[in-house]
Parts: C-alpha cells; sequence; structure tokens
C-alpha cells in the first residue's frame, strides 16, 4: 500500500518541488498550506507535471488552526509529516518578530499535538544554515555550536531544541531537521519555481529579474570580503537536490526501529561567490547583467559552506547538479514565467 504523507507548506518553493519528488516516488500526498507565500496555481501545476491527480489532496488551512487541523488528520491516517510551512523573511523577521515567532511556533506546536494524538511519530523539518554561530572556520558540521544572530533564525533554532525535548520524552518519535543552505534552480518543466512577492531579497531570484528586464540592475553588497574576489561566498543547492534529500530522510527514518532524532545539513557542498553566480547566469543567459557595488548588506557572513559528509554517510544524500544547472533551471522558470504565478 502506497504511504501517505502530510506536507504542511507543500505549495512553497522547496515543498512543492519536494510533494512532486514524492508523487514520482509513489507516495501519497497531502499538502496543507494557507496559501499566505504561495498560490493554488501551484497545486494545479504539481497535478499537471505529476499526472497524479489521485495521490495529492490539499487542503488550505493555518495550522495555527489547531481544530481545522485535526480534520485532517482525522480524514487521513498519515505514515510521516514533513514541515515546511513557516515564515522565512529574514528581514521581516527583524521588523516584525511577534508575527514570526506567532506563526513559526504555535503552527509547529499544534503540528506536534496532532501527531502525538494521532500517533504519526516520523518527523522532517525544514532547518536552516542560520542556526549556526558565525564562525571563521568552514565549512559548518552538524556540531557546530548554534547562535542564530535575527529572530527568524531563532525559530529555526528553538524548535530544533523543542524537537530534541520530544525525542527525549518518547523514544517513539523518529526526527530529522534538515539544515538547509542556499537553494536554487526550479523544476525541468520550467513550470515551478521560485516566486517571491515584491523585489526579490535572495541573490539568484533578483539576478534572474533583472536578466528578465524588470529589474534595472542587481546591487552587489560589497567587495571587501576576505574572500578571492571580494563578495560572500555560499553554498548554493539545486531545490530537486533538496527534494531528493527529504525523500532520503523519510526512507532513512522509515528504515529505523528505534526512536532517533539528527540534524543534518543539506547543501552542495561547494562555495561560490557572488560573481561567480552572476558570470554563470550570464554564460546561461547569454548577455551581460548589470550590476553596481554597494555596501555590504548587516548582518552578511563572508562565508557559509555545509559539510555534507553526515548526509552521505546516514542518507545517502550526493547532490547531484552544478551550479551551470541551477542557473540553467532558474533561468528556464523565470524566461517562462515573469511574472511568476501571477501572471495566468
Ligand atoms: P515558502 O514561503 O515558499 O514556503 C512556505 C509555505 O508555508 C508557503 O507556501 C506558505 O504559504 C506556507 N505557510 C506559512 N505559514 C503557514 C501556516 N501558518 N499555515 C499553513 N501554511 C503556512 O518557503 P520555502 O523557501 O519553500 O521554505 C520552506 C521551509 O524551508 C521554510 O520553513 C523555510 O524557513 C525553510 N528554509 C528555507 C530556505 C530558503 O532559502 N528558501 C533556507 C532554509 C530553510
Ligand atoms: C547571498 C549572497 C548577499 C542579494 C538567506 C537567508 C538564510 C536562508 C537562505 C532561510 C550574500 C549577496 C544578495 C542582492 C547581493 N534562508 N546579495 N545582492 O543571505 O546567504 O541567506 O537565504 O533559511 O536564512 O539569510 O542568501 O541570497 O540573500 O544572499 O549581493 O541583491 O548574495 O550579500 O552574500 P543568504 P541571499
Amino acid at each position: 500500500m502506497k504511504k501517505s504523507l502530510l506536507v504542511t507548506g507543500g505549495a512553497g518553493y522547496i515543498g512543492s518541488h519536494t510533494v512532486l519528488d514524492l508523487l514520482e516516488q509513489n507516495y501519497e500526498v497531502v499538502i496543507v498550506d494557507d496559501l499566505s507565500n504561495s498560490s493554488k496555481k501551484v497545486i494545479d501545476t504539481i497535478k499537471k507535471i505529476s499526472q497524479k491527480e489521485d495521490s495529492l489532496f490539499f487542503y488550505q488551512l493555518d495550522l495555527k488552526e489547531y481544530a481545522k487541523l485535526e480534520k485532517v488528520f482525522e480524514e487521513h491516517h498519515f505514515d510521516g509529516v514533513i514541515h515546511f510551512a513557516g515564515y522565512k523573511a529574514v528581514g521581516e523577521s527583524v521588523m516584525n518578530p511577534l508575527m514570526y515567532y506567532e506563526n513559526n511556533f504555535f503552527s509547529t506546536i499544534n503540528l506536534l499535538k496532532l501527531m502525538k494524538k494521532y500517533k504519526v511519530f516520523n518527523f522532517v523539518f525544514s532547518s536552516s544554515a542560520t542556526v549556526y554561530k558565525n564562525v571563521p572556520e568552514m565549512p559548518f558540521h552538524e556540531e557546530n555550536p548554534l547562535g542564530a544572530a535575527n529572530p527568524y533564525g531563532r525559530t529555526k533554532q528553538f524548535i530544533e531544541q523543542i524537537l530534541k525535548d520530544l525525542s527525549y520524552s518518547d523514544d517513539h518519535w523518529k526526527i530529522i531537521c534538515l539544515r538547509y543552505f542556499n537553494p536554487l534552480g526550479a523544476d525541468k518543466s520550467g513550470d515551478l519555481g521560485e516566486d517571491p512577492n515584491g523585489v526579490p531579497n535572495n541573490l539568484v531570484p533578483y539576478i534572474a529579474q533583472v536578466a528578465v528586464g524588470k529589474l534595472s540592475h542587481l546591487n552587489v553588497f560589497g567587495t571587501d570580503y576576505d574572500t578571492p574576489d571580494g563578495t560572500c561566498i555560499r553554498d548554493y543547492v539545486h531545490v530537486n537536490d533538496l527534494a531528493y534529500g527529504h525523500r532520503k530522510a523519510l526512507e532513512f527514518i522509515f528504515s529505523q526501529d528505534k526512536g532517533l532524532y539528527e540534524a543534518i545539513n543539506l547543501g552542495s557542498g561547494r562555495g561560490y561567490s557572488v560573481f561567480d553566480i552572476l558570470h554563470s547566469f550570464e554564460e546561461v543567459v547569454g548577455k551581460a547583467i548589470p550590476y553596481k557595488v554597494t555596501d555590504r548588506r548587516p548582518g552578511d557572513i563572508a562565508r557559509s559552506l555545509a559539510d555534507i559528509s553526515k548526509a552521505d554517510q546516514l542518507l545517502g544524500f550526493k547532490p547531484r547538479s552544478d551550479i551551470k544547472e541551477m542557473c540553467q533551471d532558474t533561468w528556464r522558470w523565470q524566461k517562462k514565467h515573469p511574472n511568476g504565478f501571477s501572471e495566468e
């Protein structure tokens, strides 16, 4: 019989790509998403690409509404849960911390209470590289000290601690926190990709909008970092590799008899500077992308790189896409859908 999974935030950027992967692998998927940062069109697109309409269920609801969420648990028996839902913009979390603490904590607590009540103990959580304390030595290993530097990151760090406490309290729980680094790319169809609200905060969606003519130029935030070309270095990972990492995490959980708690990095294990990404994108697009050098963005660190050996050893996770493929796939999506999901 097919395994059934609850995927919260499954209409979002990483969630939707993961749902596609899970449907291809013959799971039944129930998405719960309030569409606060996504569109109903994502659900239609997943159905169209996967051709697995019968295996996909969608509930538009806010996880903070316990009674409504309980109805979903009453209607479906779940073998496991992947929890993507949450707010994720660092700057917004600094301006409005209560909104972040309320949404990310209350949603997660409701979900965990219902999982406990309905005896669903298999859980994969979207954590982030932002939980790490900034140290000069790279790469970040899972045992590195934690010390998120903003409210958004602290929601991830505290939820990891809640999950650790839960796993100590009852060894039925099998929990994996996946700490993603910088996701990029889009589905090969060009019909599913990242669709940020307003002007993008992140580098690659910004470059993509310059390339398609929606923005005039990229602002490069500082060229005076202690790196080979003076710009910051990040570990970019294809969203499809993240999707596959979630599947590997679930398979690992299903293969284990005993309770477990693990935090695992998901990245490519390779670092690229802002200029590396810009030039790679220019190569894919076939034209120069205008940019201006500006001051550093407050809070940015010079380097962020993942040690991905634990993901390999425990999950058999090996990233498959290089930076060119990540830029090609982003560009295919951006070119085909310059206004994201709001155009059609
Ligand atoms: P996203 O915003 O595209 O997806 C999150 C989804 O959750 C959205 O569809 C939104 O509508 C939904 N949502 C938010 N609050 C909800 C609530 N209370 N009830 C129901 N649905 C709700 O974000 P993403 O980039 O796909 O990120 C997914 C997860 O991964 C998030 O938890 C994010 O913090 C984490 N993460 C993202 C990145 C990144 O750079 N994108 C990096 C590390 C970790
Ligand atoms: C990458 C590099 C910028 C925009 C963020 C979150 C993090 C995680 C992933 C969720 C940096 C430079 C950027 C621009 C630029 N999300 N840049 N011009 O900051 O590594 O991580 O997304 O967990 O929490 O903080 O990613 O894409 O914003 O920046 O020069 O217009 O590009 O300075 O060096 P970041 P990013």
